[in-house]
């Protein structure tokens, strides 16, 4: 098998780089190891930045996005039992966020892809990149059917996620590593309860962060922060509720709606970002190259960001032999990731309580929130950083 641009992992960033790639004339094969059912139901994000709605419309993929997406022109942080208000759209000057669950997302891409002819082999296994510094690097791989099978391509772009096999198929000298973990994870649900307000709530509180959030008008999402490496059998469905009841209600009576617990996960927070993201022939993107912690709602994002500079590098190339742009892809979209790992980092560390904080360091995260949501310059800050900065 040949392409010009071989993609291990289909999810955010390995479909939407095909979708673009396609749109500019280039061939591309991607490769998931996971069946097409798995990854059009697994649960994760579910905030889309304005950049990313505009690029899919812009791109064609965005009428189900535009009828079923909810459009969210603020957020509230949350905080001795009391709400204040952050305008998103006034504040950016008429930027908003939408909820659409990242799944959804997977669905109007792979549709997409599927009715333009694209290449998705599901349950490819065992995949391995070869000769990333060589002009033509190959990636080998089990058919679902079992078969030892070569694809030869111009170009790999290694989009396959935090447990990838691309990142570490790169000698270690080559490539520097930055790490932090949270001394917490979350604990995350969907519930099958109308949403109790209507736009997201970020909530400090002694006992730990809570999140509000939705997926449509009959469901609600909610994380609770959590110890690392929480066991779920710790948390039945009644302490869940009673915990984000503790947590979240207000003074003013607000709390979230209850109803049967469809799914839980536990999400374990950590940055992370690899320099560079390029080797040889051999391009990073997404949860490969970066993770960030999910406060803040970047991780989808971000993915998008990569794939959008490097379809454009890759095109550049391949149609006008320029290649400028691949040559900086790395320098360009490490200057995005590391201002939204500070954006996750700063909202994480705001919001959480961490194990060794003192009477002192509480009294400095409720300073901060005060600030925060008062102060214009701040709230401008938190806000541009939210809608998602320019995709470049
Ligand atoms: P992935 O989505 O991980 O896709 C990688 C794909 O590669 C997968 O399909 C995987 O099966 C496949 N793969 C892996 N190894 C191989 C292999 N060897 N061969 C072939 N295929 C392989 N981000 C936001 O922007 N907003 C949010 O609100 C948000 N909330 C989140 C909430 C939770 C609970 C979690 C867990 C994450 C959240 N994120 C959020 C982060 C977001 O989900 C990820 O950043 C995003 O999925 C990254 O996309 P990706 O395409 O880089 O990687
Ligand atoms: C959601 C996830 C996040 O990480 C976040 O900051 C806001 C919302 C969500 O899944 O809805």
């Amino acid at each position: 098998m040949r392409t010009q641009v071989g993609i291990v992992g289909a999810g955010p960033a390995g479909l939407m780089l095909s979708h673009l790639l396609h749109l500019e004339g280039i061939e591309s094969v991607v490769l998931e190891a996971r069946s097409r059912k798995y990854v059009e139901e697994r649960v994760r994000a579910g905030v889309l930045e304005q950049g990313t709605v505009d690029l899919m419309i812009d791109t064609g993929i965005g009428d189900r996005l535009q009828r079923e997406g909810l459009l969210h022109h603020g957020i509230e942080l949350s905080f001795l039992g009391r709400r204040r208000r952050v305008d998103l759209t006034e504040l950016t000057g008429g930027k908003s966020i939408t909820i659409y669950a990242q799944h959804e997302v997977i669905r109007d891409l792979i549709r997409a892809r599927v009715a333009a002819g694209g290449q998705i082999i599901f349950e490819a296994d065992q995949a391995t990149v070869h000769d990333v510094n060589s002009a033509s690097p190959r990636i080998r791989f089990r058919s679902p059917e079992g078969q030892a099978c070569e694809l030869k391509c111009d170009f790999i772009a290694g989009c396959d996620g935090w447990h990838g096999v691309c990142r570490s198929s790169i000698p270690e000298g080559a490539l520097a590593c930055y790490e932090r973990t949270y001394p917490f994870a979350w604990l995350g649900i969907l519930a099958q309860a109308a949403p109790a307000t209507e736009e997201l709530i970020y909530t400090y509180h002694p006992r730990g962060f809570a999140l509000f959030s939705m997926r449509s008008p009959e469901v609600t999402r909610l994380y609770l922060q959590c110890a690392p490496e929480e066991d779920l059998a710790n948390w039945p469905d009644d302490r869940i509720w009673e915990e984000l009841r503790t947590r979240m209600t207000c003074a003013d009576g607000w709390a979230p709606n209850e109803g049967e617990i469809l799914q839980k996960g536990i999400t374990d927070m950590r940055g992370f970002v690899v320099e560079p993201m390029q080797h040889g022939r051999l391009f990073l993107a997404g949860d490969a190259a970066h993770i960030v912690p999910p406060t803040g709602a970047k991780g989808l994002n971000l993915a998008i960001a990569d794939v959008h500079v490097l379809a454009r590098a890759l095109a550049a190339f391949i149609k006008q032999g320029r290649r400028e742009l691949l040559d900086r892809y790395s320098e360009i979209c490490l200057r995005r990731a590391w201002k939204v790992q500070r954006f996750s980092w700063w909202m994480t560390s705001m919001l959480h309580c961490f194990p060794d904080d003192s009477g002192f360091d509480r009294r400095r995260q409720l300073a901060e929130l005060d600030y925060v949501t008062t102060s214009r310059a701040a709230l401008t800050s938190l806000a541009e950083n939210y809608v998602g900065l320019p995709m470049e």
